[in-house]
Order: C-alpha cells, then structure tokens, then sequence
C-alpha cells in the first residue's frame, strides 16, 4: 500500500547526503581558489574532496538502488504538470548526484596525482591523459552547477510549500 510518508532509510539518507552534498559543493567552489603555492594546502583540500566525493559516490549507489525497491509514497495532491515537474526534477538531481562524483572521479584518473581515499594511496588506473581529464573537468563542473541549481529550485520549491501553500510537505521527510 503507498504510505504518505517516505520510509525511515530514505529519510536518513536524503538528509545525511543533503548536508554532505551541500559541503562538499562548497568545498569544491573554495578549494580551486586556494593558491598553487608549496605550503600543500591546495593539494590537501583537494585530497578531501576527492575522498568525500567517493565516499558520495558510493551513498548515491546505495540510494539508487534503494529507491528501485523502497515502498512508494503516494504523489502529492497537485496539478498533474506540477507533479510531473516535481517528479522530474528528482530523477534529475539523482542523475546529477551520480555524474558528479563519476566525472569527478575519471577526470581525477586519467591527471598525473595519485588518488587518495582518507589517506589510502589507490592503485593508478590509466596513465595520464591530459586531453581526457580537460573533457571531464568540464562534465564535472557542468554536473556541479547544474546540481547546485536544481537544489536551489528544490529549495524554493519547500519553501513554497512550507510557508505559502502551508501543506505542511516537510512531514514527508521526516
Ligand atoms: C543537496 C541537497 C538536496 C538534495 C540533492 C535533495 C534531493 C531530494 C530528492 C531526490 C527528493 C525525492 C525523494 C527521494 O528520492 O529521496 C527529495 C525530497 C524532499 N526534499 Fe530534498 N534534497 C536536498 C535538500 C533538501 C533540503 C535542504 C530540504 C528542506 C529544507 C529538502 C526537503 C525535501 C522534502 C520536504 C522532500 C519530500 C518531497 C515529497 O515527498 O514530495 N531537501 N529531495
Ligand atoms: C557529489 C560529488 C561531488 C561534488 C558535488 C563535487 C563538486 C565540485 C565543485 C563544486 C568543484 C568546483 C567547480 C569545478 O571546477 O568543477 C569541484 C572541482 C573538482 N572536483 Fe569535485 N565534486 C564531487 C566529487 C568529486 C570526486 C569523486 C572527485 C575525484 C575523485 C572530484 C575531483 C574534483 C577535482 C580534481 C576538482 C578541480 C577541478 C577539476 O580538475 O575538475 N570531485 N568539485
């Protein structure tokens, strides 16, 4: 039977990716403005963001395949168009959630640094290939914003909701 509510699991992984995704966006616009200087300090922050986008990576897995075989919620009560708009916007963000960590991931194979997991060296995969990792940089940062922007609109979108509508959506998620 389709609940109202989203199940417990869904629930902790939408807010515990929401905060880690959120950091990680930040991280990533900060870091690539820290100087190429040799106090190590950029090379550190990008071994952080590398290791938070895998251990990302690996959440969105889980939550792909979750989302396949969790219980259904029943749709809200709107306009169809707006569901259709709610709906698609979801299954973008999870598009998104999946080639930003891959593209971030591959760009960082194919460039001469070694990848780091929280400090464990990963065997190197590819020699390096600069013509590649210019093409997934790109990919990486078009994926980046356009996630950033569709977490903007999901933003307002709660807002909408919450304070206009006064539906009272957060329950939901909670
Ligand atoms: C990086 C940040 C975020 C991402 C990527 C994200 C993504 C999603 C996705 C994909 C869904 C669909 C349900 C699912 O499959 O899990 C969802 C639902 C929801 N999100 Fe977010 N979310 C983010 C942040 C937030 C924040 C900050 C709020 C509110 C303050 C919020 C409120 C909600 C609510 C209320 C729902 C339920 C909507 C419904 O059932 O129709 N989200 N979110
Ligand atoms: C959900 C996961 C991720 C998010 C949200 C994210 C976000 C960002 C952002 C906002 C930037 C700055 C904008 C830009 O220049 O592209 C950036 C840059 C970068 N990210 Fe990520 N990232 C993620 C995963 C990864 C992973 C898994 C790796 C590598 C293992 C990675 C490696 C890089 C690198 C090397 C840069 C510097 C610019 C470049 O060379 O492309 N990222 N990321």
């Amino acid at each position: 039977m389709d609940r109202e509510q989203h199940d417990r699991f869904s629930v902790l992984l939408h807010w515990l990716m929401a905060a880690l995704l959120i950091a990680q966006l930040g991280l990533g616009l900060w870091m690539i403005e820290l100087p190429k200087d040799n106090t190590g300090a950029r090379a550190w922050w990008f071994n952080v963001h590398k290791s938070m986008g895998m251990l990302l990576g690996m959440l969105i897995l889980l939550r792909v395949c979750w989302a396949v075989v969790r219980p259904r919620v029943v749709p809200l009560d709107m306009p169809r168009g707006k569901q259709l708009l709610a709906c698609g916007s979801h299954r973008l963000m999870y598009v998104l959630m999946l080639v930003a960590p891959l593209s971030g991931f591959l760009g960082s194979v194919f460039s001469p640094y070694p990848i780091r997991f929280f400090g464990a060296r990963l065997p190197r995969l590819a020699e390096p290939w600069e013509g590649a990792k210019e093409v997934l940089s790109v990919v990486h940062l078009w994926a980046v914003y356009s996630l950033l922007f569709l977490v903007a609109l999901h933003l307002i979108a709660f807002v909408h909701h919450q304070f206009i509508l006064k539906d009272n959506l957060i329950r939901r998620m909670r």
